[in-house]
């Protein structure tokens, strides 16, 4: 059942190669320049009319929705605010019909996430599931959706729900954006075909395996870690940081690159890891200076860089390369290594990978 691999989420991890195909299967169309999705074409109206996009979701899922905001606001420019469910739903929240909820959950049955989506509904606004389980509570619950598509994920650590997640949400903010002609014609091409070749860029991504391995090796005895990443990048520096905190049980927080002055920079000595998520595309510039900020510190610089960069490499401990890719889209492909050196530690801590202590695979108490 664990097809081979010592555990589920090794097996789902790898399996997002094609997963995230089957996502964008009979959906994403590149050489015709077509994205269709039932669940969209039929409320496209309510979209374009939106006043603006409320997304609400807990836990990974969140994060798949802060990667929203900055598709949807960039492609689509359509105002976007991502809410924690457990908070959106007891804060007495602004929500009117003009409003177009999107609920995002792997099992569809958090019990935080359903409780938002009932409250939305009763305040008139439009709400659209991305669910992964088919005919789960929020799929039912939501007046329209669409499926991620991933099949069922085991491990309790969320993977390649996340990036099917993005994937659907991408396809969503590209499908708005051709409707609104906030993207100009070639832009959309380019991205239709981008996304399309994503799977064969994510399988190369897997390709570091081996260096993750080695670099887990090295860092599996911290006590903290800190992720730092930018833009597109900063929600999977928080992502990196909720893999590693809730399989392997070290210390971990994500953060915005440029808040690091603000605070965390106080935590850096030569004991603390520092993964950067530094992609050529992106806020490059910025990262680096970020960087040097944490060598001048003795902070251990583990870098995710674009195959061939030099420039962080010179100044980082470590380097993991992944396949270059447009600033919007890289959340596909950073993420991978992230998840596959959280994996690694935690298998050289022996802790329970699939099953870390004190979770479970759905929340369905608040
Ligand atoms: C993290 C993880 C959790 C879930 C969260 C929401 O790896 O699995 O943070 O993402 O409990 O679950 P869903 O997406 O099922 O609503």
């Amino acid at each position: 059942e664990k097809g081979g691999y010592d555990h589920f989420m090794l097996k789902e991890i790898y399996e997002q190669p094609s997963v995230i195909k089957d996502t964008y299967r009979g959906r994403l169309h590149a050489n015709e320049g077509i994205i269709q999705m039932a669940g969209v074409e039929d409320n496209l109206e309510k979209f374009l009319n939106a006043d603006r996009i409320l997304i609400v979701a807990c836990g990974t899922s969140w994060h798949a929705g802060l990667v929203a905001e900055y598709v949807i606001e960039e492609f689509a420019r359509i105002p976007v605010e991502v809410e924690y469910a457990s908070e959106f739903r007891y804060r007495n929240p602004i929500i009117t019909p003009k409003d177009v909820v999107i609920a995002i959950s792997q099992s569809g049955e958090t019990a935080d996430t359903l409780a938002a989506i009932k409250l939305a509904k009763e305040k008139g606004a439009f709400v659209f599931g991305v669910c992964n389980v088919v005919g789960s509570s929020i799929s039912r619950e939501t007046h329209a959706g669409a499926y991620t598509h991933a099949g069922p994920e085991i491990g309790v650590a969320s993977t390649k729900a996340f990036t099917t997640q993005i994937t659907v949400l991408t396809m969503i903010a590209l499908r708005l954006a051709k409707a609104k002609g906030t993207l100009s014609n070639s832009d959309f091409f380019r991205y239709l075909q981008e996304l399309e070749i994503i799977p064969e860029k994510v399988q190369e991504a897997l390709a570091t395996n081996e260096v993750s391995k080695e670099i887990a090796a090295k860092f599996k005895d911290s006590s903290n870690c800190l992720y730092l990443g930018r833009g597109y990048n900063f929600p999977v520096a928080l992502e990196g940081a909720l893999k590693l905190k809730e399989i392997s049980y070290i210390h971990a927080e994500g953060y915005p690159a440029a808040e690091m002055k603000h605070g965390p920079i106080a935590l850096i000595d030569e004991q603390m890891p520092v993964i950067v998520i530094a992609p050529k595309q992106g806020h490059y510039d910025k990262v680096v200076s970020n960087i040097q900020e944490i060598k001048s510190r003795s902070g251990k610089i583990i870098a995710v860089v674009t195959k061939g960069d030099t420039q962080v490499k010179e100044l980082a401990d470590h380097v993991i390369e992944i396949p270059e890719t447009s600033d919007a889209l890289s959340p596909l492909i950073t993420t991978i290594p992230l998840q596959l050196l959280s994996y690694h530690i935690a298998v050289m801590r022996d802790c329970n990978v699939d099953q870390p202590r004190n979770l479970a695979k759905s929340v369905t108490v608040e």
